[in-house]
């Protein structure tokens, strides 16, 4: 990664160069100096090792499949989830492989559920190198005017106000490293308005936000953060769509436009990227939102 020494240093080579070649070999001596000492220092592994990690929504599907990844990576996961037994579950599929995880059950639209976790991974697994903002649920694909105030209230609640309020609580903890990574499971339904309904889309809309805010405002001091969009994967988020209306206006709006999917994904495929923007491969990537789509978001 370019140290931002080595990148003040091109800038004021810029503003006092009038010779573009001159320009270009200066860039070209601090590129190849900042690849060397990176290629010196890298051994080659993802740094997960020994990382604390905490994945919310990590019971089931996207969550679920990324805990596991991060555990085979060394880490020690903090599985947060609403759902308790089956939060048990995936901490008993990761110790089964010879991993470590605890699991923190609870919904965590809850403040004193947000101070359980931090406090418990803190006191189990000694700081918090990694923030997944997994957990999340769909909307009825209803279109604004028949959005009522309980669906709205739920699906910005937990989709975006908790996200929010779980990265505040760890952030100390982060700073106080010096370092941080966090990685927020936004949606197709971030970059357009035809994957969901009004509710889920501006939730999305609002991890879109919240990512690149956090990305800048933290950026000079070690952390990072970043999202992954996943198209249509295979999970069990469907159970959180009760009262889907099939016939009404807004589903059979969206219906229209959902030609340009493309395949389905696996939860796996999606906590392939969401480890791979956590882990040290990704370390000068910040602010971006990577979809995990099959190219639905190029159409
Ligand atoms: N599956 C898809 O097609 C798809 C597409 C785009 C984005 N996403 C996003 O992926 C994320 C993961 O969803 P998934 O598809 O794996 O669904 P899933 O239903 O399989 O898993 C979601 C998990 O979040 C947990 N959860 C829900 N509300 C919670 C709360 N208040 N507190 C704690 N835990 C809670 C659930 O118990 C569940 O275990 C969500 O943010 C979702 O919006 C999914």
């Amino acid at each position: 990664m370019m140290s931002h020494r080595a990148f003040l240093s091109l800038s004021d080579r810029k503003s006092y160069s009038r010779n573009g070649a001159k320009i270009h070999s200066a860039v070209e001596r601090a590129v190849a100096h900042e690849c060397k000492e990176t290629v010196m220092s890298s051994n080659g592994s993802t740094g997960l090792s020994g990382r604390s990690v905490i994945v919310t929504g990590a019971a089931s599907g996207i969550g679920r499949a990324t805990a596991l990844r991060f555990a085979a990576e060394g880490a020690k996961v903090v599985v947060a989830d609403l759902n308790a037994e089956a939060a048990k579950e995936t901490v008993a599929a990761i110790e089964a492989a010879g991993g470590t995880a605890l699991a923190v059950a609870g919904d965590l639209s809850e403040p004193a559920v947000i101070a359980e976790v931090v406090a418990q991974s803190v006191a189990s697994f000694g700081g918090i190198d990694v923030l997944v903002n997994n957990a999340g649920i769909m909307d009825t694909m209803t279109a604004a005017g028949e959005v009522t105030d309980a669906e709205w209230d739920r699906v910005l609640r937990i989709n975006l106000t908790a996200p929010f309020a779980l990265t505040r609580a760890v952030l100390p903890h982060m700073l106080e490293a010096g370092h941080g990574a966090i990685v927020n499971t936004a949606s197709e339904a971030s970059l357009r308005g035809s994957a969901a309904g009004t509710a889920y889309t501006v939730s999305k809309h609002g991890v879109l936000g919240l990512t690149r805010s956090l990305a800048v405002m933290y950026r000079d001091k070690g952390i990072r953060t970043n999202a992954i969009a996943p198209g249509g994967t295979v999970t069990n988020i469907h159970t959180s769509m009760a009262g889907l209306d099939t016939e009404g206006h807004g589903p059979r709006t969206i219906g229209a436009y959902m030609g340009n999917v493309g395949r389905t994904a696996s939860a796996d495929e999606q906590a392939a990227a969401i480890v791979f923007l956590a882990s040290d491969a990704a370390s000068n990537i910040n602010g971006v939102i990577l979809p995990v789509d099959n190219g639905w978001a190029a159409v």
